[in-house]
């Protein structure tokens, strides 16, 4: 496998380029294809079989572009669908839930966490499963929040409507006396100061596109396929980051530009119910 060959990074929208942001810190060499299902989300809303219909879609879609391995940047597809989708690959394809759930069970002191996310996700019961497998003797206490993905959509990010809807939501959660909070959303990380301020500082948040991040470059390591130089063009940034979208690319290169290290100068959008 070509070690200069990109890696794709898949979410339902905007939300997995929080973890695209994360790689980008991380292993800064690497090049990536992004894909963000706008014409489709929300994933957290939708059923099993057709999160992982849409996610056969855009792995196909990725193998075009050549990637050597895949980041699921989304939780609800993490949840329904890798499983499925990493027993028919031939390249590594890794999650964001493991990574979250790992980094929990192994922080908490007081042995109670919470965790956040969509109805999809919260519903699979994935992150409870995974830190239980690690630590039977952990308390898990889940909440969904679906509310926070079009907060952040709306760039509500420090905003009373979303102070006053976040304090409902995780009312139950302090009421557990939890100790540690698992972002399990993509679009969280971007709500950290006020669930921060929520919560207190004795509360750790976990964010599973961090400790994904840092799954990959394991993952690329172990693989020999880490990226160990940039070449001329990258540092042009003409190629070392590309977007694709299934609609509204305009939208999406100014949120992706609000939040990335870096300008996103284009985005191509394309008709992913081809692949
Ligand atoms: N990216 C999704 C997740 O992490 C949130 C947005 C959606 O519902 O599609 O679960």
């Amino acid at each position: 496998m070509d070690r200069t060959a990109p890696v794709g990074v898949f979410d339902s929208g905007v939300g997995g380029l929080t973890v695209a942001r994360e790689i980008m810190r991380q292993i800064p060499n690497e090049r990536i294809v992004y894909f963000g299902d706008t014409a489709r989300v929300p994933y957290g809303s939708k059923s099993k079989e057709t999160i992982i219909r849409y996610s056969r879609q855009i792995i196909r879609f990725l193998r075009t572009q050549d990637v050597k391995a895949i980041v699921i940047a989304c939780n609800t597809a993490s949840a329904y669908a890798l499983e499925t989708v990493a027993a028919e690959s031939d390249i590594p394809v890794i999650g964001v839930i493991n990574a979250g759930a790992r980094t929990a069970a192994a922080v908490t002191r007081n042995g109670k966490i919470g965790v956040i996310g969509t109805l999809g996700t919260v519903d699979s019961g994935i992150y409870k499963k995974v830190i239980q497998d690690i630590r039977p003797e952990l308390e898990v206490t889940q909440k969904a929040c679906p509310l926070f993905v079009p907060l952040v959509e709306e760039g509500l990010l420090h905003d009373s409507v979303t102070d006053e809807i976040a304090s409902r939501y995780l009312s139950d959660l302090k009421s557990k006396y939890i100790d540690t909070l698992v972002l399990g959303c993509t679009h969280y990380p971007l709500l950290r100061s006020t669930l921060r301020r929520l919560m207190g500082e004795d509360v750790t948040l976990v964010n599973p596109a961090y400790e994904t991040a840092i799954e990959l470059k394991h993952l690329l390591e172990e693989h020999d396929m880490l990226r160990m130089e940039e070449s001329g063009a990258d540092k042009e940034n003409r190629e070392k980051y590309q977007f694709f979208v299934s609609d509204l690319a305009e939208r999406f290169t100014t949120f992706a530009s609000s939040i990335l290290p870096n300008e996103v100068r284009t985005t191509k959008k394309i008709n992913i119910e081809k692949y």
